[in-house]
């Protein structure tokens, strides 16, 4: 599975840790920036994530911003992406079995990368249930 990562700088050094970590076991994610810790804007980080999911170049994202809520908002702007926010271990479950979010976000400021390595490994781990949140899914892209 291709996956993608981006954050702005309050989440830059959670995303290094990320990338060295899955490097380690062979898996390597799509670095999409920030690249160093100036300041910089979530918004951008969040239409650079949407880009590459819409445009199938990664199935997964993971977004990083300080506290995961900036750049959560900024991604769901986008149609087609379901950005969830996984501020614990049942979180990341639901976000799959109920969501089916297709963009996984965190905070640089507010998580220890132990916590969201076991949350990721949970979302990834998890089935989609379909059903019932395939509709309630499709009503999202409605607008309804
Ligand atoms: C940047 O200082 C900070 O506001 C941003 O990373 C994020 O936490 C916004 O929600």
């Amino acid at each position: 599975m291709k996956i993608a990562i981006a954050s702005d700088h309050g989440g830059f050094e959670l995303k290094q840790e990320l990338i060295r970590h899955y490097a380690d076991l062979g898996i390597i994610l799509q670095d999409l920036g920030t690249y160093n810790t100036d300041s910089c804007d979530y918004p951008d980080a969040a239409k650079k994530m949407a880009e590459t999911i819409l445009n199938r170049q990664a199935e997964l994202g993971i977004l990083i911003c300080g506290t995961g809520i900036g750049i959560s908002i900024a991604a769901n702007r986008y149609h087609g992406i379901r950005a969830a926010l996984l501020y614990d271990d049942f979180t990341a479950e639901m976000a799959k079995k109920h969501n089916n979010a297709n963009v996984i976000v965190f905070g640089g400021r507010t998580m220890q990368v132990s916590d969201v390595v076991r949350r990721i490994g949970i979302f990834m781990q998890t089935e989609f249930e379909g059903g019932r949140h395939n509709r309630r899914i499709e009503k999202i892209e409605e607008g309804k």
